[in-house]
């Protein structure tokens, strides 16, 4: 089994540091033959090769079982020139990943770790599918000075596509997806509704679907957080949206995330970024990365026995007060990396 590595910039080699040493031993537990590889990506690559995705990155992605990614970009790469930001769009596309999921569970017993009202957010459970090869990321752009544009464009089958993981995940949950789009305003929106409705009507009549537009959504998200079960929607609006539902459990620290297409190696990755103004100090939070290195064990790699030890890890952990400073904990990065080691 190969997994390649690209730790990324910022906090990104920290939070990867600590979900390498868990992989290591979940793999030599499970007598998996686990060969890895590092690679540069983003804005090391840059610095290194020019290019934020190397062709020896990229070829070495896609030749392997998953990829696990930290994070990239920062203030660095922020003054011209080429951008970390488009080698994790390169990737993406490249590899087909489509869906996005991004799950947000409230533990029980957990809920003080969140800014918001204990009794908001208990029993809080979503599974956030974010449609992310398509829209406004990867429509024409024009940079200009004067004027400038992206186009936010969509095909039914891309749609069409996501859907499909929308529902048939619904299916293992609660029977609900809650599709959030823009169609009073824009035409993508309205082909994007239309042909979830076809979907849904043709093939998953049993799951049952609700649509909402995005700014009332985002309101309704951090007000009644336990309506939600899966909340299918585009690329732009599934960013901000995952973002913004990462305050339910508590921190943006906390979120992992899987990107998968239609069979080849899944890319795992937290939902933060760089995190500039904590990187270098071992104060990041590791739980979004180790969370995405659970949905690998499970999605990507097939060890679901593996993955079920790394949440009970997580579990373990939150549960005896062992967090960063995000949560009001005293951990750094590297020791409760430590102490989920010891857990899984
Ligand atoms: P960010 O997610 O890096 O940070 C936002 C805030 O959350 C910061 O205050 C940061 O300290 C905090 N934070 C983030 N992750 C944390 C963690 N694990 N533990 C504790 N606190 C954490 O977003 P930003 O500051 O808007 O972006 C910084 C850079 O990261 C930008 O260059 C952006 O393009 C890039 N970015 C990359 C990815 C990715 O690689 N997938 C995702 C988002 C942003
Ligand atoms: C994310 C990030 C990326 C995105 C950026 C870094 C390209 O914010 O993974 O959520 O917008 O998809
Ligand atoms: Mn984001």
């Amino acid at each position: 089994m190969k997994i390649v590595y690209l730790p990324g910039d910022g906090i990104g080699p920290e939070v990867t540091d600590v979900c390498r040493a868990i992989i290591q031993k979940l793999t030599a537990q499970a007598g998996v033959n686990l060969q890895t590889e590092d690679h540069d990506f983003g804005g090391i690559a840059i610095d290194n090769h020019g290019d934020p995705l190397p062709k020896a990155t990229l070829e070495a992605c896609q030749d392997s079982d998953a990829v696990f990614l930290g994070a990239v970009g920062g203030p660095k790469w922020d003054k011209g020139g080429p951008r970390p930001e488009a080698g994790l769009l390169g990737l993406r596309k490249a590899l087909g990943l489509f869906a996005n999921l991004r799950p947000v569970a409230v533990q029980k017993g957990m809920e003080h770790l969140s800014p918001l009202k204990t009794e908001r957010v208990a029993g809080a459970d979503i599974l956030i599918i974010r449609e992310l090869t398509g829209g406004m990321y990867f429509g024409e752009k024009k940079e200009g000075d004067e004027v400038a544009s992206d186009l936010c464009i969509y095909s039914k089958e891309e749609v069409e596509r996501v859907a499909r993981v929308a529902f048939e995940a619904a299916r293992k949950r609660r029977g609900l997806v809650t599709s959030i789009d823009k169609a009073n305003v824009l035409a993508s929106s309205r082909l994007w509704r239309k042909t979830v409705v076809a979907l849904h009507e043709a093939e998953y009549s049993d799951v049952k679907l609700t649509h909402e537009l995005v700014d009332a959504a985002a309101m309704k998200l951090i007000q009644a957080p336990t309506y939600y079960d899966v909340i299918l929607t585009e690329n732009l609006f599934g960013d901000i949206l995952s973002d913004e539902a990462s305050v339910i459990p508590g921190s943006i620290g906390l979120l992992g995330s899987a990107s998968l297409g239609s069979g080849g190696p899944g890319l795992f990755e937290p939902i933060h970024g760089s995190a500039p103004d904590i990187a270098g100090q071992d104060k990041a939070n590791p739980l979004g990365a180790v969370n995405s290195v659970s949905l690998m064990l499970r999605h990507g790699l097939d060890m679901p026995e593996a993955a079920d030890r790394v949440d009970a890890a997580i579990a373990g952990a939150l549960k005896d007060g062992e967090t960063t400073p995000d949560l009001g904990g005293y951990l750094t990065c590297s020791q409760l990396g430590e102490a989920l080691l010891a857990r899984v």
